[in-house]
């Protein structure tokens, strides 16, 4: 049996968010309503929010519900056909008492403790994600965001040609994969993925903070999450435009 602590990844994918929880350190185990024939870790096929198991059984749990119907500007996914779950999935996590995170696009209803963008971590992508953490994530950030640099979208199709900017870099499947850090995916779920660099961060930070709970409590075990009373619309702090607010968000981007 693995030492490491266990983490739950729900809405798993292909395995984006998992990566970077295994690479911080958790023994990790995947929850997709659809099968996931590359998700690389240990996979169980159901619905979220109607699990076989119990949420305390696991150390941590990351949430990563669809983005749809929260994307800014996005009406073609108010249809009806795009389920907000942010809401449910939380009050399932509070109702549990584990840590937790949530990810999803900027504009969605968390309160939002932390923005990563992939250029923060040298990624020739943007990607901007919004995080809400029980307890509540530290807002530290890798680096600032560099807007400069040359991107690609992970949207659509793998066209192969330059995106919408003339100096983008291609859209293509390998450029994708490369600036994704992901090299066991279809473009597909690429599109769908975050980087694995994001939940690393964010998964050193929570056992880092389980530990030194430790070193100065004497817990045996992670803290109390936290929750949530407030929403915030936008992120504490922060330039906006240095973190691309404004921007027209794509799916997925
Ligand atoms: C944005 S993708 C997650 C991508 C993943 N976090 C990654 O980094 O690779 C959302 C996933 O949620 C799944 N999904 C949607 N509704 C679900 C539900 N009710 N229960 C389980 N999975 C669901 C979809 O099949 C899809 O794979």
């Amino acid at each position: 049996m693995s030492s490491r602590p266990t983490a739950l990844d729900l809405f798993c994918g292909a395995g984006g968010v998992s990566m970077g929880l295994h690479r911080a350190g958790f023994d990790v185990t995947g929850v997709d309503f659809r099968p996931q024939p590359h998700y690389p870790f240990r996979f169980v096929q159901a619905d979220a929010l109607r699990l076989p198991f119990r949420l305390t059984d696991f150390a941590f749990v990351w949430a990563s519900p669809p983005c749809q119907a929260y994307i800014r500007g996005g009406s073609q996914y108010r249809d009806g056909r795009h389920p907000k779950l942010i809401e449910p999935i939380r009050n399932m996590l509070m109702a549990a008492g584990v840590p937790f995170v949530i990810e999803n696009v900027p504009g969605a209803p968390l309160r939002v403790d932390l923005v990563l963008c992939g250029t923060m971590f040298g990624l020739g992508i943007r990607r901007h994600r919004w995080f809400e953490g029980s307890p509540p994530l530290a807002p530290w950030v890798p680096a600032t965001c560099d807007h400069g640099r040359r991107i690609t979208g992970v949207y659509g199709n793998a066209h192969g040609r330059a995106g919408a900017w003339s100096d983008m870099l291609p859209s293509d499947a390998a450029t994708w994969s490369r600036e994704m850090g992901i090299d066991w995916m279809a473009p597909h779920e690429l599109t769908q993925a975050i980087p694995p660099a994001y939940s690393e961060f964010i998964g050193k930070q929570v056992l880092n903070g389980w530990r030194s709970s430790r070193s100065v409590g004497g817990a045996s075990a992670p803290p109390e999450p936290f929750h949530v009373k407030r929403m915030k619309k936008e992120p504490p702090g922060g330039d906006r435009a240095a973190l691309g607010w404004g921007r027209k968000v794509e799916p997925s981007d």
